[in-house]
Order: C-alpha cells, then sequence, then structure tokens
C-alpha cells in the first residue's frame, strides 16, 4: 500500500532537506564512528591490498571514507540517487580524488548501472536500506549476492523495527535517556522533522526478515555483527568458488 506513496524524494532530492541533513553530519559521525570502523574492520582484507567496494546510498560518503582511511589502496564506487547528496559527497570526499567515483542508481528501482561491474570484493550500505519495500529489499539482496565475487562480503548498518512494544519501550526508554535533545525532537517535531522521520520510519522492518532475505540471497557467515537498541550491523559472505 505504502509503495505507491513513496515520500523520499521530497526528502533526499530536495536542497533545503540535503543542507540541513549535511549541517547535522559532524554530529552524527561523532556518534557513528564505532560502527563505521568495525564495518571497515570486519572487510577481510590486508592492511595494504588494492581491492573495490561498492556503498549502497552512499550519501556524502560517510562510510566510504573510513574504509578508504583503514585500506590506503581500496577504491570505492558510490552508488547515490540523489545529486544533491552526491554533490556534497564529490566536495565531502576531496581528499581521495582518484580513489572513489559516484553513480547515479536508483536502489527502489533496480537496474544496476554498468559501472558497478560483477565481482567486486565487497559491497557496504548504512542508513540506506531501511528506505526500500520489502519487495526491493529481498531482490537488493539477491543482486548484491549477484554482484559480489565468490568469497565477497556484504554488510549493512541500519536501523530495525521490532513487533514487540515492551522492546519497543525499553529501546525508547535508553534511547531519550542516552539522548534527551532527540527525546525533546521526537515530542516536538518541526514540520520538516516530522516529515523526515514519516520517511525515515516507513519501510523499516523487524531484523530477522532481514536475515532472512540474506539467508534467501544464498549468503553464509550471516550474523548480526554488532547492536544496540533499534541500530544494527548485519551481513554475510558469497560463498567461495568449491576448492579455492
Ligand atoms: C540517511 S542517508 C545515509 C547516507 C550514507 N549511507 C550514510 O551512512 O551517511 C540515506 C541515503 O540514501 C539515499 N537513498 C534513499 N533512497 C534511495 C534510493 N532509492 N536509491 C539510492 N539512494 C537512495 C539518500 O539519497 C541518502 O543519501
Amino acid at each position: 500500500m505504502l509503495e505507491d506513496t513513496d515520500t523520499n524524494d521530497d526528502v533526499w532530492k530536495s536542497d533545503r532537506m540535503v543542507a540541513n541533513w549535511v549541517a547535522g553530519t559532524e554530529e552524527r559521525e561523532r556518534r557513528r564512528g564505532e560502527q563505521r570502523r568495525l564495518m571497515a574492520d570486519l572487510l577481510p582484507f590486508e592492511d595494504d591490498e588494492p581491492f573495490t567496494f561498492v556503498d549502497l546510498g552512499a550519501g556524502t560518503g560517510a562510510a566510504t571514507r573510513v574504509v578508504l582511511d583503514r585500506f590506503p589502496r581500496a577504491e570505492a564506487i558510490l552508488a547515490e540517487y540523489s545529486p544533491q547528496m552526491t554533490a556534497e559527497g564529490r566536495r565531502a570526499l576531496a581528499d581521495y580524488q582518484g580513489r572513489f567515483t559516484y553513480v547515479e542508481f536508483d536502489l527502489a528501482a533496480g537496474d544496476w548501472p554498468d559501472e558497478v561491474p560483477t565481482g567486486v570484493a565487497a559491497v557496504i550500505s548504512s542508513m540506506c536500506v531501511h528506505h526500500l519495500p520489502d519487495r526491493r529489499k529481498r531482490e537488493l539482496f539477491s543482486e548484491i549476492f549477484e554482484h559480489l565475487a565468490p568469497g565477497g562480503w556484504y554488510l549493512n548498518y541500519d536501523p530495525v523495527t521490532t513487533d514487540d512494544p515492551l522492546v519497543e519501550a525499553a529501546w525508547l526508554r535508553a534511547g531519550d535517556r542516552q539522548d534527551p535533545e532527540a527525546a525533546a525532537k521526537r515530542q516536538h517535531p518541526s514540520p520538516e522533522e516530522q516529515r523526515r522521520h514519516e520517511n525515515h520510519v516507513r519501510y523499516m522492518i523487524p531484523l530477522p526478515l532481514q536475515l532472512d532475505f540474506l539467508r534467501a540471497a544464498g549468503f553464509e557467515a550471516i550474523d548480526v555483527y554488532w547492536k544496540q537498541l533499534d541500530y544494527v550491523i548485519y551481513g554475510g559472505r558469497k560463498p567461495p568458488q568449491p576448492g579455492s
């Protein structure tokens, strides 16, 4: 039902919304540093190994930057559908010139651009898969599997929901105590914050379903590698070719 009334463009292709989002980057990334570094540490490469990875829904490249820092010979393909986020990202990644390419990709539509080759070593995504309807989440995980080299990893850092009201209340209680400002914003949002929130939660689903999608796509080594309240890092590996 919701799939017909998508508000995503109103948020991510709006100059004003993107400018506000970018203004909050420093504060957001202070909270997310540990999770970003863990995503990079989970990748199975030697420190000086050259490899190409794809960052889906890359935004301004916050996840990409940490992987590029962690692996100085890695190169990134950042897939993004918002011209505003892409322009901001090119600016934010100026120090990594020659090590990244932005490609236009609407993850909701599903036609992978030719610039994303098959056989990439790793795919990452953060804070983006929850913007896709379930059908696309499921399809996307299969498409990622197809684009990975054997032995390649997919990792996703994202918020999830729960079906259990008691769990939800516990998440809110602890979250509000940890960040009283966020609690105040939630209780008295501006019209813009309200629009962003509604867009943020509209396709968010519980974690077990997403792990099922990974399993159905064929991944192994599936795990929730990190979790705090409603935020998780999960992922898995495409099996290596037999005998390799
Ligand atoms: C919350 S931001 C996260 C950006 C970045 N991954 C990060 O962790 O900072 C969500 C990103 O997903 C992108 N996005 C939303 N829907 C998309 C779609 N259908 N196709 C591609 N990108 C999309 C937005 O433009 C935005 O850059």
